[in-house]
């Protein structure tokens, strides 16, 4: 027999000291194990699914209040933040800052605009480095190069799909200006570690908090830890309102200078002083948000105990493994659930199959970012351009082009898999345990996989 496989006896078997009620959530579901004494037959090859006919929970997030704050905003006329500092927008901002215990917050019209905001405020630019993860939304990225400042992308830690902190060090040069960590998955990064490193280095901390919303590491929120923090409100976010984002931070003149820069380098007094795009969130967009808010603590705390429940029901489970969680974690935004496939328990079946069993089972398991962003084509685009040529050397390009060799990064993107949460970890128990039916059932069936 294959050391590596545990059946699904075993695996209950080596459960140990539960409470019953542990032990009846770990009971074998009754269709797996046939009639016949057999094993329930895969759905991608003509059997039951898990799930069928069963829908998760609708998002984003809509109710009656929300939509006629949007017709209130509508007939009001004021639709632009600027026609009234109390509108929709500056109400958000206040109620947003208040949510996490930071002074203020600045709003924008998308995650990625306020992660470009910021690189604007700190003055960072050409010649400067800023040092962030290959594992993310290409609009970490595009903040950087949008100020023609180097993104110099740290190998991760292939079972926490965050950047590594060790990594991160090693890459600091005399150009490296700030770091930006990037919470994938709405989990904190070694957060203790990143933010000693920024210290003894002088370097500011932009927090990609993007999936992140009121996460939090040793009692702080993620987004209140660095210097500033960025959050996405794009319609797929745990709190959505189709484009948007916002900025949160503790100091007045900083977050002064962000309020500036997305106004297109205007001050609140009218003054024309800086380089900015114009990034500013509308009253639309700011009524929605608010209508987000009512229920958003209780809904991070059913993400968050849904996905305790998984991690605890897979804990002994060597096939898939959920995100690493550095010490310090004590909860997570949790816009997916994450796991690392092992294909070596299941029958060294590759990820592709697994993913089509599970998703004909009626579980959206999805492979996330296929590639790291070192692979994508934005890398040689920024390296043909005048800009970077004039502002770094030849010989700190090629460094540049050498170091895009991220073999944890390929190994996470190769094995990770996962479930997009902001709406399925909304879910009743029973639809919880559909999920780990179904892995269950793929890993019964696992001798099939390769006859998909
Ligand atoms: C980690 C991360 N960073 C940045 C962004 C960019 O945010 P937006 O899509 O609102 O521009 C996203 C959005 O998916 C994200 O997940």
């Amino acid at each position: 027999m294959d050391t590596n496989d545990l059946s699904r006896r075993k695996f209950i078997g080596k459960l140990g000291a539960g409470s019953a009620a542990m032990m009846a959530a770990y009971a074998i579901p009754s269709y797996s194990i046939s009639a016949g004494g057999g094993i329930d037959k895969l759905a991608a090859l003509g059997g039951t699914p898990v799930r069928k006919n069963v829908s998760w929970p609708k998002w984003p997030y809509i109710d009656e209040k929300m939509v006629e704050g949007i017709v209130k905003t509508t007939r009001s006329g004021i639709w632009s933040r600027i026609d009234d500092p109390d509108g929709t927008v500056g109400t958000f901002e206040k109620e947003y800052a208040k949510l996490f215990g930071a002074s203020y917050c600045v709003a924008t019209g998308s995650g990625t605009q306020a992660l470009s905001t910021c690189v604007e405020a700190l003055g960072i630019g050409p010649g400067d480095e800023v040092i962030t993860s290959p594992y993310t939304d290409m609009g970490t990225v595009s903040a950087i190069i949008t100020s023609r400042a180097l993104p110099v992308l740290a190998d991760l830690d292939a079972d926490s799909y965050q950047f590594d902190a060790a990594d991160v060090e090693q890459k600091i040069t005399p150009n490296t200006k700030a770091i930006i960590p990037v919470y994938i998955g709405g989990v904190p990064c070694d957060m203790d570690a990143i933010m000693a490193i920024a210290k003894k280095h002088r370097l500011k901390v932009i927090e990609d908090s993007c999936q992140a919303h009121l996460a939090s590491y040793n009692g702080k929120k993620l987004g209140t830890i660095g210097d500033l923090g960025c959050f996405s409100f794009q319609a797929s976010k745990q709190i959505a309102c189709g484009e948007g984002g916002a900025i949160i931070g503790n100091d007045q003149a900083l977050m002064e200078q962000c309020y500036t820069v997305q106004n297109h380098g205007t001050s609140r007094e009218g003054k024309h002083e800086t380089i900015g795009a114009k990034y500013r969130m509308n009253e639309f967009e700011g009524s929605v948000l608010m209508g987000q808010l009512p229920g958003v603590k209780e809904r991070f705390a059913l993400r968050n105990e849904n996905a305790s429940y998984l991690n605890a029901r897979l804990k002994d489970f060597p096939g898939l493994v959920p995100q690493k969680r550095y010490v310090g974690t004590e909860s997570a935004g949790l816009y997916i659930y994450a796991l690392t496939y092992h294909k070596e328990h299941f029958n060294n079946a590759d990820r592709s199959k697994f993913l089509k069993a599970i998703n004909a089972e009626g579980i959206g398991f999805g492979g996330y970012i296929e590639q790291g962003l070192h692979r994508e084509p934005w890398v040689d685009h920024i390296l043909g351009l005048r800009s970077y040529k004039e502002m770094y050397t030849a010989k700190r390009l090629k460094k540049y082009k050498e170091d895009m060799h991220l073999p944890q990064c390929d190994l996470a993107c190769s094995r990770m898999v996962s479930l997009w949460a902001s709406g399925t970890l909304l879910g009743s128990r029973r639809d919880i345990d559909h999920i780990i039916d179904a892995i269950m059932k793929v890993y019964d069936n696992r001798d099939k996989l390769n006859l998909l």
